[in-house]
């Protein structure tokens, strides 16, 4: 397992960075990701009931530094189109961001799809949302489908947007 350093001056010792997918019910993560949830967005995207929901029917991914559960990507499956992944949600604890984190869990998640067979992924995010629309875009080459102006019927306007995962496995280095 890789050493990761969040700042080398301040951490020498640095964290063993991971990278799970809850395949099992563990009713004992529910809290540490509604606190993860509340962290992170001004209104609420679980509660307790809907994270045990997507626990049990969907699939969530964590990254931990050391044991510490710094970051989640909630997902399941299109039903529309069964080869297709929504990654419903995707967030890191505050103080984690902005040092390649998302990047590497994405990156996790998606080699784990891809494992699954899964062909396609989809999100909507903020058009806002700049950070995650470059980790989206730029790092993965998800691409735009369709401007959704009230998919959550509040004023913010989102962007649809799809990643072909074979496509994705045939250009990584
Ligand atoms: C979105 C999120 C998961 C991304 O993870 P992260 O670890 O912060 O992102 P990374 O550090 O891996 O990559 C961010 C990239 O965006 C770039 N970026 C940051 N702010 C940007 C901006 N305003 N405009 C364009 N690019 C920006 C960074 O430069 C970096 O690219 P680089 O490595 O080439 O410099 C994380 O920021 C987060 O949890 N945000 C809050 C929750 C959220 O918005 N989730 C997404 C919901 S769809």
């Amino acid at each position: 397992m890789e050493r990761y350093h969040l700042t080398r001056s301040f951490n020498s010792e640095g964290y063993d960075l991971s990278i799970a997918e809850v395949s099992a019910h563990e009713p004992g993560l529910i809290p540490v990701l509604v606190e993860l949830d509340l962290l992170s967005y001004a209104e609420p995207t679980f509660s307790r009931y809907t994270i045990g929901g997507m626990m049990r029917f969907g699939r969530i991914f964590v990254i931990r530094a050391d044991e510490l559960v710094i970051g989640a990507c909630h997902t399941y499956r299109s039903f529309d189109d069964p080869d297709e992944v929504v990654v419903f949600n995707m967030a890191l604890r505050p103080g984690w961001r902005g040092h390649g984190l998302g990047t590497r869990l994405l990156r996790g998640v998606l080699e784990r799809l891809a494992a699954h067979g899964v062909k396609r992924v989809s999100l909507a995010v903020a058009t806002n949302n700049h950070r995650a629309i470059a980790v989206y875009r730029s790092k993965f080459g998800f691409a735009d489908v369709a401007r959704l102006p009230n998919e959550f019927n509040n004023t913010q306007e989102y962007l649809l947007m799809r990643l072909d995962l074979g496509e994705w496995a045939s250009r990584k280095p």
